[in-house]
């Protein structure tokens, strides 16, 4: 990053670490240009990077910092109390609007992004969204640290970083909330559960990896199936008559909206 400082405001956090390791072990983000803020002054899960910089004073940290990362849980925003107006912003919090961010700290230059709990395995969906006081630079500083943790998008409208937030964002809840369901019913069925736990994990990780790379879109593997008519037609009629649609809709509606109400 050359020249460039980076100040983490609750960098030490579980989000931060899983975003800032895989940008160091990439060499994009260099430790001697980091500087990390805690309350609680953690330095726990950086060991392998002695040059960056830990202090439990924001004041302090921005004062460094040319670009400033807010990881903290949107309750400790209020406590909060810094003034980064001529900053490049980056925002990870959920529920926290960048009108918000803007009149609090007095930034112009926002970016916010939506990462999820996968950015640690570098398999994040991290889609951003940016103000329009954001340089070319701003952007392409963003897209590429969070490039470091998985795959990236430029979203249009902040709307829609909402919807981001539920559907990616939250996703691997979602995701672990249907393996929960099966590994339960699998248990149900007389299996044991270390071979029902192992067995559901590794159905995710085939199925998710397959679903990545296959040509054919999910909806038209789930016509391929049907159209076999054999056993996993039989499920996924039945799955689908159940409407587990509406469900999955309602989920990602509510946290949508829990989203965008701040
Ligand atoms: N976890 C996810 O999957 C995920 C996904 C997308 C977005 N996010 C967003 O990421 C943000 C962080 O979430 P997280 O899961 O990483 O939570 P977390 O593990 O609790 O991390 C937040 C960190 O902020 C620090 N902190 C709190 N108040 C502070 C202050 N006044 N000054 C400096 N540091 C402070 C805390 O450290 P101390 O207690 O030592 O101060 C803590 O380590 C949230 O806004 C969340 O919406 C999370």
């Amino acid at each position: 990053m050359g020249l460039t400082t980076l100040g983490v405001i609750g960098g030490t956090g579980w989000l931060g670490g899983a975003l800032l390791r895989p940008a160091l072990a990439k060499g994009f983000v260099a430790a001697a240009d980091l500087i990390l803020s805690s309350r609680s002054g953690s330095k726990a899960g950086f060991e392998a990077w002695p040059d960056i910089q830990f202090t439990t004073d924001n004041q302090a940290l921005v004062a460094e910092a040319d670009i400033v990362i807010l990881s903290v849980r949107p309750e400790d925003i209020d406590a909060l109390d810094l003034d980064l107006s001529g900053k490049l912003v980056i925002s990870v919090m959920a529920r926290v609007s960048a009108a918000a961010i803007q009149a609090r700290f007095k930034s112009e230059r926002i970016i916010r992004a939506m990462p999820n709990a996968c950015a640690e395995q570098g398999l994040s969906f991290t889609p951003w969204f940016s103000t329009s006081e954001t340089t070319v630079a701003d952007e392409v500083f963003a897209d590429r640290f969070f490039a470091c943790s998985g795959k990236t998008a430029k979203l249009s409208t902040e709307s829609e970083l909402d919807y981001f937030t539920a559907l990616t964002g939250s996703g691997p809840a979602f995701i672990a909330a249907f393996a929960d369901v099966m590994i339960r019913d699998a248990i149900k069925n007389g299996v044991a559960p270390d071979v029902a736990d192992i067995a559901v994990r590794q159905l995710f990780l085939g199925a998710g990896t397959w679903l990545a790379g296959a040509l054919e879109t999910p909806a038209d593997t789930v016509r391929i199936f049907t159209d076999y008519g054999g056993t996993t037609a039989a499920g996924l009629t039945a799955m689908l008559s159940a409407d587990i649609a509406g469900p999955i809709s309602k989920g990602l509606a509510a946290a949508t909206e829990k989203a965008a109400k701040g």
